[in-house]
């Protein structure tokens, strides 16, 4: 086991009626004036956003609102965010929903806590480094992201579809609210992508270099990533098991914390969210189903870098039983193929929706590759070619 920092501050309210907690948490937190942030609708026809009003109104805090965060959140709303909050002066960020909302509320709470002539982008374009964050909490309506408790925000410019990934301790939720009666109004299909993303959380950690396959870390995420499989399995077959929902909606936390890492001497590969990100930006799409329709053909591309991991991979948790590692790593990719396309999700590019040319392609590569500057991934680092092979795979 290698050395580590674990640092996992956010106050998790986990249950059923914890929303009701909200307006008390927040003035444990020093806020008074807040900025409620939410999404295209969902939280206001299920009622949830006048819950929190009145929980709001009850501890005495007051609030502005702004909602129409759309997934992929843009960096126009987080601008219009940040003018608003300066101008109500608000001193807490409250974020209603799922990912994109949590994560254009931590940028418009960098944006807030910022010198007034520093643009947001800049710490998404790596061009500074955020040293102050206003203090923000989240009422999570979808597992999927983690954002509730991870370090990261993903934004895209709406000028350069350009989607760009900033993380600071600074962004750490105080508190995250997870009843998981919340995610019962999803349609199945962003169940599906909320589940897939969360197993990406934990295999893009799991898919490191180096790794000793050692029980504790990679124990508990073949561990969790086995429940997976079946909670997923169970809330497919019925959207309203609130037991599986519970169940998913704790992993969301558990696989994107930073908890599976530790000990492993890296972060893991995180190559699919890389290629999903510049999918992202340019053609739009559910994150989710973007990485389950680049997973299979990466994993094909690099598995003979390390084909002990990816034979474990598929024998501990896909229940190959092949004792070639070769043989059994590419049955597990196969196997974990045929569970994406059981739940719905795309497995190919074509099956997202996209006719890519070569063109594309390479274009693809150039962004990811930010201009030829920059390899993704760990287990195999991928250049600009290697990353238009793997989309050319994906087709
Ligand atoms: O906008 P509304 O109307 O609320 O609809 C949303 C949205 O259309 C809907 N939804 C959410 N909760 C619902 C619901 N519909 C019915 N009932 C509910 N209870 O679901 C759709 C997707 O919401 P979104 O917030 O986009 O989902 P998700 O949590 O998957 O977030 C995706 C974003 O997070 C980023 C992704 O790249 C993407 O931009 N990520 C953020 C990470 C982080 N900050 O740590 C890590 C991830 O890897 C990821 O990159
Ligand atoms: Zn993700």
């Amino acid at each position: 086991m290698r050395d580590f920092t674990f640092y996992a501050p956010t106050r998790v309210m986990f249950g059923q009626e914890s929303v009701s907690q909200t307006g008390e948490l927040i003035r444990a937190a020093g806020g008074r004036r807040v900025l409620l942030h939410y999404g295209g609708g969902s939280a206001v026809k299920s009622g949830l956003l006048d819950q929190v009003c009145r929980c709001l109104a009850k501890a005495g805090v007051s609030w502005v609102a702004l909602g129409g965060v759309r997934p992929n959140p843009r960096l126009s709303l987080v601008r219009e965010g940040i003018a608003l909050g300066r101008k109500e002066q608000v001193d807490f960020v409250l974020a209603v929903g799922g990912g994109s909302v949590i994560d254009s509320a931590k940028a418009i709470a960098y944006g807030l806590a910022a010198e007034e002539d520093r643009d947001v982008w800049d710490f998404y374009a790596r061009r500074a480094q955020a040293t102050a964050c206003l203090p923000l909490g989240a009422v999570v309506t979808i597992a999927a992201a983690g954002s509730e408790c991870s370090a990261s925000s993903v934004i895209t410019s709406d000028q350069t579809g350009e989607k760009r990934g900033y993380s600071s301790d600074l962004a750490r939720c105080r508190f995250a609210i997870m009843d998981p009666a919340l995610t019962c109004t999803l349609p199945p299909y962003q169940t599906a992508c909320g589940c897939t993303d969360i197993m990406m959380h934990m295999m893009e950690r799991y898919f490191h270099p180096g790794g000793t396959l050692a029980l504790c870390s990679d124990g508990m995420t073949e561990a969790l990533l086995r429940a997976m499989l079946f909670h997923t399995r169970r809330v497919m077959a019925d959207p309203m098991d609130l037991d599986a929902r519970g169940e998913i909606m704790w992993m969301g936390t558990l696989a994107h914390n930073d908890l599976l890492q530790c000990g492993n001497g890296s972060r893991g590969d995180w190559a699919c969210h890389q290629l999903q990100h510049e999918l992202g930006g340019r053609y739009d799409g559910t994150h989710g189903a973007g990485l389950a329709a680049i997973w299979p053909a990466w994993a094909r591309y690099v598995c003979s870098s390390d084909p002990a991991r990816f034979a474990a991979f598929a024998r501990r948790v896909m229940g190959v039983e092949e004792s070639e590692d070769s043989a059994a790593a590419l049955a597990g990719i196969d196997a974990f193929t045929a569970f994406l396309r059981e739940i719905g999700m795309p497995v190919t590019l074509g099956e997202l929706g996209l006719s890519l040319s070569e063109e594309d392609i390479l274009a693809l590569a150039r962004g990811c590759s930010f201009q030829g500057t920059r390899t993704v991934g760990t287990i195999r680092p991928l250049d600009e070619a290697d990353m238009a092979q793997v989309y050319r795979l994906a087709r």
